[in-house]
């Protein structure tokens, strides 16, 4: 039997400005999900955590000696920014793994570097500006315009608030970044406008496994179309109840041949390898990337699953792809 050790890094507590713990059950509850499919697909699994001192997972891999570890760790010990550095251990201690590498964790990690990048690759992203700690926004981009934090996923930071419409509001909300985040402020001109998923599976060629809308039909008007940290991790909230994913969205071909095409080309430009999703916002027809997402949520409840099985596949099927993909 093919064994394959199921890494994950715990988090004490979650970064959440309401201090919630719910980052970590998440991470717990898709390590359950992985180590049950893939015992499923006919693995033999064990599971690992890694902290900040890597030897107990270095010294639990030599006993298991995996052909592959799947890897989970968003972070490292509750540090998004550490997330790179658990798939160069991993490349250090010659493990193979699934998802991708880091270079492609690295450049997705820093929003402004992604869109430079995608920009050089002629991909629309909306125009923008980064504002360090310490320093003052000069103009905008556009307004309105979206604040988030430049070094963050899972929407941590994005709120109702973080659309705002006047320089005044935008310098607030820079700071509200700075200060709560302790990282730079990304300003991005915000795009009114249908939000799409593209989600996708492979190496050098990947498959598209389906597009998705984010529908946000029944949002107070009062708030932002935006998938906001309520919308993700709060199930009270209005955000939560009015996010829903439509599957397949309800598109022209034309529209969806528009988003493959570009979703591919991100795939390729930022040398995505494994699994990932890329998001959009579609104005006139138009797709602009707004997120990119190299090592998105695989718990069998997430987007990357939904659309696995739109295109036919189990779960387990999908964790036995990734796992063979990362021995390719
Ligand atoms: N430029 C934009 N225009 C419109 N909506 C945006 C834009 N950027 C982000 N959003 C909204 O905010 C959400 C979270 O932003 P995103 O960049 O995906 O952050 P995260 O990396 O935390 O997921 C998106 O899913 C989208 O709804
Ligand atoms: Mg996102």
């Amino acid at each position: 039997m093919t064994r394959v050790l199921v890494a994950y890094s715990p988090t004490r507590m979650s970064r959440d400005e309401a201090g919630r713990p719910r980052l970590e059950q998440h991470i717990l509850s898709t390590v359950n999900d992985v180590v049950e499919a893939l015992r499923k697909a006919g693995y033999r699994v064990e599971s690992a955590a890694l902290s900040r001192d890597p030897r107990r997972f270095l010294a639990a891999a030599r006993r298991f000696r995996p052909k592959a570890v799947f890897n989970l760790c968003e972070g490292v010990a509750g540090e998004a920014e550490l997330e790179m550095h658990a798939v160069a251990l991993f490349e250090l201690a010659r493990l193979r793994h699934t998802g991708n590498g880091c270079l492609a964790l690295a450049v997705c990690l820093e929003k402004a570097t992604t869109k430079r990048l995608l920009r050089t690759a002629r991909i629309d992203t909306p125009d923008f500006l980064t504002v360090a700690p310490g320093e003052e926004p000069e103009g905008h981009p556009g307004l309105p315009a979206i604040v988030k934090p430049a070094l963050s996923d899972g929407s941590l930071g994005i709120t109702s608030r973080s659309v705002v419409k006047t320089q005044a509001a935008l310098r607030q909300r820079v700071q509200y970044v700075h200060r709560w985040f302790r990282q730079p402020a990304l300003v991005e001109r915000y795009v009114v406008g249908r939000e799409f998923q593209v989600a996708m599976v492979g190496n050098l060629q990947p498959d598209v496994l389906a597009v998705a809308e984010l529908s946000y039909r029944g949002l107070p008007r009062a708030l932002p179309r935006i998938c906001s940290y309520s919308a993700k991790w709060d199930p009270s909230s209005h955000y939560y109840r009015h996010t829903n994913p439509v599957l397949p969205a309800a598109i022209p071909d034309a529209l969806r041949q528009r988003l493959v095409t570009a979703a591919l080309r991100a795939w390729r430009v930022l040398g995505m390898r494994g699994y990932g999703r890329v998001d959009f916002r579609v104005r006139r027809n138009r797709p602009f990337v707004v997120d990119v997402n190299p090592n998105c949520d695989i718990s069998a409840d997430a987007g990357l699953a939904r659309a696995a099985r739109y295109a036919g596949m189990t779960y387990a099927q999908l964790c036995d792809r990734v796992v063979r993909l990362a021995l390719e």
